[in-house]
């Protein structure tokens, strides 16, 4: 591997973690658990794995700290875990679906914690996702290997998939692949779905009693899995900030040049998180959330004539320029669009090939009436979770020729006299292998030793969770939550099916109302952008380690 300056300088970066995974560590249970909803048809579902309690890591002042001779009475060397905690043990690892910045620093936490609890274990990567452990495709993760990746973005190091894992024999083929390399626990790094994945797993494998841990942890750029106890998945942090440097960017040649109206979509699937939070960072001139389309039951039209007002205002104060962030999961909360999709996925399950026809009456018209690129992206694959594929939805273009005839119309009616030049652009890709902002590496590094010690306490069915993330790394505190906590029952692939419920932006929540409180201003200013320039890794604090603003409004 050729390397960059960067990536070698930044390989000695010795990520920050909270105090209490520094030593050994003791796994203290909280209060039994419920599903978020559903609970009924999850019990059922989760037998073995529903209704465990919380964990916490605390520093452990026990057997391991002190000498067990001096400090131990024989019940308490009965009760004693250390032996086993610190037995060698060898350990698979899977990166699933999208990429996101910090996936590696996990690993390496992982690869660390494993090797501080027993030099002789062994971690094992599964190749290109899921479909890795089914097929028998690994490789054994050396030291020499794990360095080459530490504090570096990307999933590279093993590959990823989409792969969904939901067939007993796909289980059972994993149990073979396990045995055969003497793997005694699983940890999962992925979304909802994969972390849904992750839960089946470990409930089948105790069901078998094969004696195979399976252990989450929650990884998405989209920022949607969050909960009580998950504060932010990785990436979402690094990825928004890439972003927020690009539309910074846009918004200052915008300013300079003054010709162009810039749309720009961003990723995040259903979720506005990452529209919403660079718009935080960045103050454009309108910030469309598909929670609130949702929430006001919004048509396509009302969303196209509030642009057109803004720009038409714009214009009339002599600004023909300006920058709209459109979520790339908006088309999906129009109320009439999701019916569309809906009726689109039921009739494209199981690879079904697509007929206009299988429409009913009132969707059919609107898929007609919609642009031909758009209907076409409308009807492409799902991906394997039964998702239609957002990223390839081009929004921003439907916005762009949607706003330009309402402004000739309102030009024809002497409403408007300003000049409408669009650049589209779209924002996905380019933030998801970012080098991970230092903190996503030190989030990601705790995350991967969390899992370590969830496994070394013989958890199963667990996420591994960091919270009090707006305190310094110190203070973090670490533990596991069960991941038939955070499930629900939805309608996937035209069948109910218990999935991790995705958190959505929250209209009552600060970081949506910061922006309601806001957004006015920053619509018809010319000096309320802000330009936030490029993730920084060394220098002051308040310019390398700060946590995004969504973190710091939802726990101020
Ligand atoms: P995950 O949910 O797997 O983390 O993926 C997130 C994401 O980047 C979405 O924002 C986007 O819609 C999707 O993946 C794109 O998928 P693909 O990489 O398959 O094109």
């Amino acid at each position: 591997m050729k390397e960059s300056a960067l990536q070698i300088a930044h390989r000695s970066y010795a990520p920050k973690m909270p105090s209490a995974l520094r030593g050994s560590v003791c796994l203290k249970e909280g209060e039994r658990t419920e599903s978020v909803a559903d609970q009924a048809a999850i019990k059922e579902l989760f037998p073995n794995t529903y209704g465990l309690p919380v964990v916490e890591m605390v520093a452990d002042d026990c057997c391991c700290e002190r000498k067990r001779e001096q400090c131990c009475c024989e019940s308490e060397k009965e009760q004693c875990q250390c032996e086993s905690r610190q037995a060698a043990r060898n350990v698979g690892v899977i990166l699933s679906g999208g990429q996101a910045p910090g996936g590696h620093n996990v690993i390496s936490g992982l690869y660390d914690g494993l090797k501080r609890m027993n030099k002789d274990s062994k971690l094992y990567g599964f190749l290109g996702g899921p479909s890795g452990l089914i097929e028998g495709k690994y490789k054994e993760l050396t030291g020499e290997i794990i360095d080459q990746y530490r504090n570096t973005g990307g999933f590279d190091i093993i590959g990823s998939g989409r792969t969904k894992l939901e067939e007993t024999w796909q289980f059972d083929k994993g149990i073979e692949v396990c045995k055969q390399l003497g793997i005694t626990a699983i940890v999962i790094i992925g979304g909802d779905d994969s972390n849904t994945n992750a839960c089946v797993l470990a409930e089948y494998y105790l069901q078998k009693q094969c004696g195979i841990q399976v252990i989450g942890c929650p990884k998405t750029i989209d920022g949607d899995l969050k909960n009580k106890m998950i504060e932010t998945s990785f990436g979402f942090d690094t990825a928004c900030k890439v972003y927020s440097e690009l539309i910074g960017n846009i918004q200052r040649d915008a300013n300079s040049a003054k010709k162009y109206w810039h749309f720009i979509r961003l990723m995040g699937r259903s979720a506005s998180h990452i529209a919403l939070e660079c718009a935080l960072q960045t103050q454009p001139n309108i910030c469309i959330v598909s929670e609130e389309v949702e929430a006001k039951q919004m048509t396509l039209g009302e969303i196209v004539e509030e642009i057109a007002q803004v720009v038409a205002q714009r214009a009339a104060k002599g600004l023909n320029f300006g920058t709209v962030l459109v979520p790339e999961g908006l088309i999906e909360f129009i109320p009439a669009m999701r019916a569309l999709i809906q009726e689109l996925n039921d009739l494209l399950a199981d690879g079904k090939e697509f007929d206009v026809n299988g429409l009913s009456a009132g969707a059919k018209q609107l898929y007609e009436s919609l642009p031909e690129a758009i209907a076409k992206q409308l009807t492409m694959d799902r991906d394997p979770h039964g998702n239609v594929q957002v990223s390839l939805i081009e929004t921003e273009k439907l916005l762009i020729e949607m706003v330009g005839k309402r402004l000739a119309e309102m030009k024809a009616a002497g409403q408007y006299t300003g000049k409408f030049a669009t650049q589209h652009h779209f924002f996905g890709y380019e933030g998801r292998c970012a080098v991970p902002s230092n903190f996503d590496a030190d989030y990601c590094y705790s995350l991967g030793q969390t899992a370590s010690e969830l496994i070394a306490g013989g958890k199963t069915g667990y996420m591994a969770t960091v919270r009090n993330l707006t305190r310094p790394a110190e203070e973090w505190i670490a533990g596991g939550v069960p991941i038939t906590m955070m499930m629900n029952m939805e309608r996937r692939n035209g069948k109910m099916k218990p999935v991790i419920q995705k958190a959505l932006v929250d209209m009552k929540g600060k970081p949506y109302q910061y922006l309601v409180a806001h957004r006015e201003e920053w619509a018809l200013s010319t000096d309320t952008y802000i330009f936030p320039g490029p993730i920084q890794y060394y220098g002051p604090k308040e310019v390398c380690d700060q946590p995004t603003c969504t973190l710091k409004l939802e726990h101020a």
